[in-house]
């Protein structure tokens, strides 16, 4: 990460949220609305959600609002008549929004499908606050090198990498021994496979700590969730991926921790509110008031930490495998991952069956030719889509 000047909170931020209608987004919008003479809001996109769009635009007051399904354009116009917010609809409308020139940009698109609006923001050298880890996931490198060399800020969101971000030494990375993401353990920690084979989408999305998005809560519930981590934690800090381990923590209240050669651990703690890490981006390098609730660790008495269980949760070794396998592995994987929740949550594929389509995909012989390095974005963008080929066939022949 550079770590280039950062514009201080006092003066007006322009920003622009990608996936405002979503979890992150609504939680950023949150922290914006309570500290509107602070912040000029550029642009909210949103995918499919045209009623939640609208609502937002209206209360906000953007420049533009994008809908990202063109077939809602009209109804996107037709809500925002008369309130002066310019619109635009489709996947490129998306990325044009991106290259707005701002100061701050919250990447909270879920998936690869926010991977070149991303793009679009680092390119124009504006703090980008990362929340799509599947972005840095499939092209960690390429994301990484070209805010290097567009003078971008990636100020990590996901809570753990966030709260890496508050302790490591930037100064003296030589020093880190090791940086532990801390995991909840999902839904499921304490269930057999056997009693996984069963869970249903509703149980998988009810996560115990977090009231998160659908996909990352199937994940979080899989333990994918921290693999996707742990591969985001090897592009964000200067660190080998044997120095990043995972440690269970139930309570989510110790959101990381780094290690120190003299034996020193900091963690940072805090809520399990995300607008605790947004606050921080959006304020970084000043700190702002959030209206979380504080931590209190009297009441909450017993922090427990346990390792995690492999065998159960196997997306953990193979989320790690990728990233040791490198080229379009993590690309591989994640996109296989991506197809295989959304079969989840649409009934077709059992909850053990999503790991067993990421590993035959990451497998598949029509895969082979996709593990080489990557080049480029188009290499990246062709490896992703041959994965979600191979690995919707699979969800269509499941069971
Ligand atoms: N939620 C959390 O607490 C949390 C914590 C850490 C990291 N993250 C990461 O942050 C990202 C967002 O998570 P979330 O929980 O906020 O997800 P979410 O609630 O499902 O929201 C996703 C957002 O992306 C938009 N979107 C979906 N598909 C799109 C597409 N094809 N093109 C353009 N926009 C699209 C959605 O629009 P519509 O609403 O219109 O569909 C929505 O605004 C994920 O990468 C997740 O892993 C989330």
């Amino acid at each position: 990460m550079t770590q280039a000047a950062a514009i201080p909170l006092r003066e007006v931020k322009r920003v622009t949220i990608l996936g405002a209608t979503g979890s992150v987004g609504r939680n950023t919008l949150d922290l914006i609305v309570r500290n509107r003479e602070r912040f000029h809001v550029e642009a909210l996109t949103a995918y499919r959600d045209c009623d939640g769009l609208i609502a937002l635009a209206r209360e906000i007051r953007p420049q533009l609002a994008v809908i990202g399904d063109a077939s809602l354009y009209q109804q996107l116009s037709d809500g925002l008549a008369g309130t002066g917010v310019a619109c635009a609809a489709g996947a490129e409308a998306i990325v044009a929004a991106a290259e707005r020139p701002v100061d701050w940009i919250m990447a909270a698109i879920v998936g690869a499908a926010g991977l070149a609006a991303t793009i679009a923001g680092v390119k124009q050298g504006a703090q980008i606050a990362i929340a799509n880890k599947e972005c840095l996931v499939c092209a960690g490198e390429y994301l990484t090198a070209l805010a290097d060399d567009r003078g971008a800020e990636l100020l990590p969101v996901d809570s753990e990498h966030n709260a890496i971000f508050q302790v490591f030494d930037q100064q003296r990375p030589e020093t880190v021994e090791q940086i532990i993401l801390t995991a909840s353990g999902g839904p499921f920690r304490t269930l057999s496979r056997a009693q996984m084979r069963d869970v249903t989408p509703k149980q998988a999305v009810a996560h115990p700590n977090w009231d998160m998005g659908a996909k990352i809560s199937v994940d979080s519930a899989t333990c994918m969730n921290k693999g996707l981590e742990l591969i985001e934690a090897f592009h964000l800090f200067p660190v080998t991926a044997n120095q990043i381990d995972i440690l269970i923590h139930p309570q989510s209240v110790v959101h990381s921790l780094v290690s120190y050669i003299d034996g020193s651990v900091l963690a940072q703690m805090g809520s399990p509110d995300m607008r605790t890490p947004i606050a921080y981006t959006l304020s970084w390098p000043e700190r702002m008031v959030a209206p979380v609730a504080r931590l209190n660790l009297a009441e909450i008495a017993q922090l427990t930490f346990e390792a995690p269980d492999h065998d159960r949760f196997p997306a953990l070794r193979l989320a790690r495998n990728a990233l040791a396998q490198g080229g379009g592995a993590p690309a591989i994987l994640n996109a296989a991952n991506e197809v295989a929740v959304a079969g989840f949550l649409g009934g077709q594929i059992g909850f053990l069956t999503i790991g067993d389509i990421v590993a035959a995909t990451l497998e598949n012989r029509e895969m082979a030719e996709w593990l080489r390095p990557l080049d480029s974005v188009q290499e990246i963008i062709a490896a992703d889509e041959q994965a979600r080929r191979v690995a919707r066939a699979l969800v269509q022949h499941a069971e």
